[in-house]
């Protein structure tokens, strides 16, 4: 399941959508990242939507599985991480992937449905405030550990090892932040070639 959990995560969502739309490939373009914020960069809300359900699909999907095998908490936190490592480090794509972040959330939803909504309201309210992706997935990191030790401590320690994962991936964007250069999710329109 581990191995699997991997495997599924190195299927980079990002650079696959791009390829059948037609799209630049997103690790040369905008942020450089194969994720869906520098898809809705490149090519607009649709191709990114479709990026976000694939990269939490790969995650949700080996937890789902290892959920229903009755795998216990820490191995299931453990199928968890080897997703987003996959997602992070590629084995299909020269291990350069992206930053964990819609795998990591995807790979919590079927171990606690709760805790994925608080994560998913948590990201939606920050970016709504800031207007910065990577801040929504700073702050979500940050606070996941705290709701999953008051919701259900046994996934302590695995979601703060994924969120340590996710802030150590920003580690450009908080770059970006503190010379204010990080690019904003703005609602215009893409422009037309
Ligand atoms: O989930 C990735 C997001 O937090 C930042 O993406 O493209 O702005 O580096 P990006």
């Amino acid at each position: 399941m581990i191995l699997c959990a991997y495997l599924a995560g190195s299927v980079s969502s990002a650079v696959l959508v791009c390829k059948l739309r037609g799209l630049p490939d997103p690790r040369t373009q905008g942020s450089g990242n194969p994720g869906a914020t520098n898809v809705l960069r490149i090519g607009g809300a649709s191709a990114a939507a479709m990026v976000l359900l694939f990269d939490m699909l790969k995650g949700a999907i080996p937890a789902y599985i290892g959920f229903k095998l009755g795998i216990d908490a820490v191995w299931l936190g453990v199928i968890a991480i080897a997703a987003c490592l996959g997602h992070i480090f590629p084995v299909f794509f020269g291990f350069k992937g992206g930053k964990g972040v819609a795998t990591a959330y995807g790979a919590i939803a079927p171990i606690d449905g709760y805790l994925t909504l608080l994560l998913i309201v948590t990201w939606i309210v920050t970016l709504l405030i800031t207007r910065y992706s990577s801040v929504a997935a700073l702050a979500t990191a940050l606070l996941a550990p705290v709701y999953t030790w008051w919701l259900d401590d046994r996934f302590t320690i695995p979601v703060a090892m994924l969120s340590t994962l996710i802030l150590i991936r920003h580690k450009d964007n908080i770059k970006r932040l503190l010379k204010g250069e990080e690019s904003k999710v703005s609602r215009k329109r893409r422009q037309q070639p």
